[in-house]
Formats: structure tokens, C-alpha cells, sequence
């Protein structure tokens, strides 16, 4: 009998590819193998049984990566499983941070006792008033399956893209519109876009990458997203470019007591992945993993 522990949010359909040689209800101690989406396994007590962790989810930087490589115990992540729905939440803030839909709908919600509502509204249209991101410069910092999609789907919807990423595979490069300008300077997209996402993992090489060098570059009303990691973005010196109009917006998908008291960010409680459809793909990933590894020996990430 093999045992997995399931740590949070790990979907049932994902469960149910377990057979009766599996327990999947078992105790963290007995674990040969445990599924995580998002807890941090750092105090994760290695010496027993265990001999795999798979993350449902791309980053790995919840598990103890160097304890876990000294001890044997092989990690595997689910790479693109939720990359679909990072790239619609990425969309969803551009969009939202160049149309004002949430001030738009507070607004509604404050006056629909109002029976002059609907004279009101003209009022309201020239408040709210927005712009479009058709023919405006998206920078994309980091190409690999979220940075791909999001490239690709901006083209589509007129953007101008230009993508950055030192380490692109042929594949990926493969898969990118032909209309993705590349450039090997990242400082060109802070100087050029007027959006500016970023799709890298949370290393000592990548924190802080955004702060005040690359904000100094940026044109005045610049919109920053990061739905990537929190350590990417320099917060103790955004506020002041969002208060100087350098920075039209900071959506950031991490919300802390920085971020959630800033004026002009657009904070949301890490929803990227939280979709029905990632949290199935991940688990069902995460979940043949494991299965192929322990059965067949197989290692692979994907
Ligand atoms: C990821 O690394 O893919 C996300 O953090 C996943 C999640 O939110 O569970």
C-alpha cells in the first residue's frame, strides 16, 4: 500500500486516478508521497517514508528544495497546468486597471437609491472614462508557459508586445507570435511599454528586479502587474511612484498589510491559479507524477 497525504486544495478528480493500492487518506508521518498546493513544507520532517512531493502548482518555493535534494526525496511542480488561468487574471487587471469597471460599479451600487440614476449616468460615463490597451505596449518579463500565453494573447488584442526572457527555449520561441518583438535589455521594456507583467520564479538573482532603477525608466502612468511572485516587485518603494503618477497602477496578487493600504494598487488574494479548471489540471498532473514515479521510476515534469 502506497500512502499520499493531500495537503490543501488538492482536487478530487485529481484523487480519484489513485487506485485501491493507494491511500490517499493517510497521516503526514506514514506519507510515501504528499500532494501541496501552497502550504510552506519548510518544517516538513524528511526522515521517514517519504520519497516524493509533488506541487500542484509552478513555483516550488514553498519546499525545502536542498533539504529535499539532500534526503532523496524527489519534487516535481506542475508546469502550465495553470498557466490558462493566470493569463486570464493577467488580462482581467489590464483591463481593469485601464477601465475603471470597479469604480464604475461602486458608484452604482452608492446611488441606486438615487431615482435620478439614470440622469446621473452622464455624469458618471465622464467619470469613469478609461482607455484602451489596443495599440499600447505590453512588456513581458519572462516567456516561459504563463509569459507565453499572456504574450500571445495581447497581440490578438492589438497590443504591442515585446517580451523578454535570457533563457528562451527554442520550443518556447516556438510558440510565440512572430509579432512578439524580442529584447535582450530588459531596460527597453521598462523604457518603451506602457504595461509591464512579470512571469519569472521568485529567485536570489530575480528579487527585486522591479525597483527603483527599473521604476526611474519607466514613462509616467506606467501600468505594473505581478501575479507572479511578491518578492519580484520592490514594495517599500512602489507607493511612491504610484503617488508621483509614474506608476498609473500596480496590480499585485499578493496582498499584504504594504500593498492592501496602497493607493493605486489593485491587490487580489492570490487568485491567478483559482480557477475550476487549473486546480484540475494541477491536481491530475500532480497526481500522474506521482503515480509514474513510483510505479514505472519515472521522473517527469509534466
Ligand atoms: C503557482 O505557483 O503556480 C501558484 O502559486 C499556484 C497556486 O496559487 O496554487
Amino acid at each position: 500500500m502506497v500512502n499520499v497525504h493531500c495537503l490543501n486544495n488538492i482536487a478530487s478528480c485529481g484523487l480519484d486516478l489513485f487506485t485501491a493500492d493507494y491511500n490517499t487518506e493517510s497521516s503526514y508521518e506514514d506519507a510515501n508521497a504528499v500532494l501541496v498546493r501552497s502550504a510552506k513544507m519548510h518544517d516538513l520532517d524528511l526522515s521517514n517514508n517519504l520519497v516524493a512531493i509533488a506541487r500542484a502548482g509552478a513555483g516550488v518555493n514553498n519546499i525545502p528544495l536542498e533539504k529535499c535534494a539532500e534526503a532523496g526525496v524527489v519534487v516535481f511542480n506542475t508546469p502550465g497546468a495553470n498557466a490558462n488561468a493566470v493569463k486570464e487574471q493577467v488580462l482581467a487587471t489590464m483591463l481593469l486597471a485601464s477601465r475603471d469597471l470597479i469604480g464604475g460599479n461602486k458608484w452604482v451600487e452608492e446611488n441606486k437609491a438615487d431615482a435620478d440614476i439614470a440622469k446621473a449616468t452622464e455624469k458618471a460615463k465622464k467619470a469613469f472614462a478609461g482607455r484602451e490597451i489596443a495599440g499600447k505596449k505590453l512588456g513581458v518579463i519572462g516567456l516561459g508557459a504563463i509569459g507565453q500565453l499572456v504574450a500571445n494573447a495581447a497581440i490578438s488584442l492589438g497590443m504591442e508586445v515585446y517580451g523578454y526572457d535570457p533563457y528562451l527555449s527554442v520550443a518556447a520561441a516556438l510558440n510565440l507570435s512572430r509579432e512578439v518583438k524580442h529584447v535582450i535589455d530588459v531596460n527597453d521594456i521598462y523604457k518603451e511599454c506602457n504595461y509591464i507583467t512579470v512571469h519569472v520564479p521568485a529567485l536570489d538573482s530575480t528579487k527585486g528586479m522591479i525597483g527603483k532603477e527599473a521604476f526611474e525608466l519607466m514613462q509616467d502612468g506606467t501600468v505594473v502587474i505581478n501575479c507572479a511572485r511578491d518578492v519580484l516587485v520592490d514594495e517599500d518603494v512602489i507607493g511612491d511612484y504610484l503617488k508621483s503618477g509614474r506608476v498609473k497602477c500596480y496590480v499585485s496578487d499578493f496582498p499584504n498589510p504594504k500593498t492592501a493600504n496602497m493607493e493605486g494598487a489593485l491587490v487580489f488574494p492570490h487568485l491567478g491559479a483559482s480557477s475550476a479548471e487549473a486546480e484540475d489540471n494541477c491536481a491530475v498532473m500532480a497526481v500522474k507524477q506521482i503515480r509514474d514515479f513510483i510505479e514505472n521510476g519515472n521522473i517527469k515534469n509534466s
